[in-house]
């Protein structure tokens, strides 16, 4: 006999451990309560605050007032990064929940000049954004083999230094396929929503939607698919720019309230399964991080996303809690969506709306 189960599935709290809150200088993009309302809304209960800010995070003062930027103020749980950029003393000091390297220059613009020192020295998992400083200086549009060239950097740093590291954002069938070929336990990596769903054919129609690395052509985008059950992380890169910043040429796309849902759209579809984002969004940041008060065991904190795996929508930026009210998805239907997110066991978002006060906290890492 069959029962009907209802549409709704309760998953464990998802993790973005790739997402740019800003503040600081640059409130008029994100602020903590703007982005981590966001993320609760979107079905995250747990953000990856990404260091380069205005002013950068990589010095201990400045990561001594994020932590009071944070407080009492987060709306979801957090991980606060460290950028790290020849500046190991301050790293070991902050005693960040990670390290953030840039091997070439994105939004904010410093870079590691020496990467394999950098990540060499970090005192915990570092996060590289790996696209190679020399070729985008050359090719500012970014092409395939900056990206490739950076990751088989990396891949060699990795081989011989065995210690715990994150790929952010790999977007090339190349980069993927490096990956994946040098399986090292040690080495995890991620694949944003955008790189997956979109094109550069979408870019081509739509100027919003430049970012870094750049969308990819078909062939690219076909073996991330391929690859798809290799991917340890999905993650957002959220990225939220005015429309304004984004007119003058700034690279970032917000993806917080949109990114479980093209997940759960996929499902719909066939292309993944509910596993798939258990995984990819819990499971694996749990273990890639080493976070200790997270997952299915005993003691850990009741986080979760209920989500209706049926539920058709219509992707409207203005209903957006971020402040980068635009999306690449604007006007878009899509079947599945995050309706409740609980953290500590208490609801903080239900059918849109955002319960109480900021209840996030700090996440313990090993
Ligand atoms: O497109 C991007 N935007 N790529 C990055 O690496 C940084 C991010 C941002 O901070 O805006
Ligand atoms: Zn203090
Ligand atoms: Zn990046
Ligand atoms: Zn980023």
């Amino acid at each position: 006999e069959v029962l009907n189960l209802g549409e709704d599935l309760i998953l464990p709290g998802l993790i973005d451990v790739h997402v740019h809150l800003r503040d600081f200088e640059e409130k008029h993009k994100e602020t903590i309560e703007s982005g981590t309302k966001a993320a609760i809304h979107g079905g995250i209960t747990t953000v990856f605050d990404m260091p380069n800010t205005r002013p950068p995070i990589m010095d201990l003062k400045t990561f001594e007032r994020r932590e009071h930027t944070f407080r009492g103020r987060a709306y979801s749980d957090y991980a606060m990064g460290f950028l790290v950029s020849n500046n190991c003393e301050d790293a070991k000091m902050s005693g960040a929940d990670f390290f953030k390297v840039f091997m070439g220059a994105s939004t904010g613009g410093i870079y590691s000049k020496d990467f394999e020192s950098d990540y060499s020295c970090a005192p915990g998992v570092v996060s590289v954004h790996a696209e190679d400083a020399r070729t985008i200086q050359k090719r500012p549009e970014r092409p395939p083999e900056a990206e490739i060239k950076a990751v088989e950097r990396v891949l060699l740093a990795a081989e011989k230094l065995r210690k715990p590291l994150n790929i952010c954002h790999v977007s090339t069938g190349g980069a993927i396929k490096a990956v994946t070929r040098s399986n090292l336990p040690w080495v995890s990596f991620e694949v944003t929503p955008h790189h997956l769903f979109l094109s550069r054919g979408d870019y081509e129609r739509n100027g919003l939607l430049k970012v870094y690395p750049p969308l990819r052509g078909e062939d690219d985008i076909r073996t991330l698919w391929e690859n798809f059950r290799r991917i340890p992380i999905i993650a957002s890169d959220h990225a939220p720019h005015t429309i304004e910043d984004k007119k003058e040429g700034a690279a970032g796309i917000p993806g917080l309230e949109t990114e479980v849902a093209l997940l759960l759209d996929g499902v719909n579809r066939g292309l993944l399964s509910i596993t798939d984002i258990v995984k990819k969004m819990h499971l694996n940041p749990i273990r890639v991080f080493g976070i200790r008060n997270k997952g299915f065991r005993l003691g850990a904190d009741a986080d979760f996303t209920v989500v209706d795996l049926k539920r058709e929508w219509i992707v409207k930026p203005e209903e957006f809690y971020t402040k980068a009210k635009w999306s690449p998805w604007e006007g878009k239907r899509l079947r599945g969506k995050a309706v409740m997110t609980l953290l500590r066991g208490e609801v903080v978002m239900e059918e849109d709306e955002i319960t109480g006060k900021p209840r996030g906290v700090r996440i313990d890492v090993r």
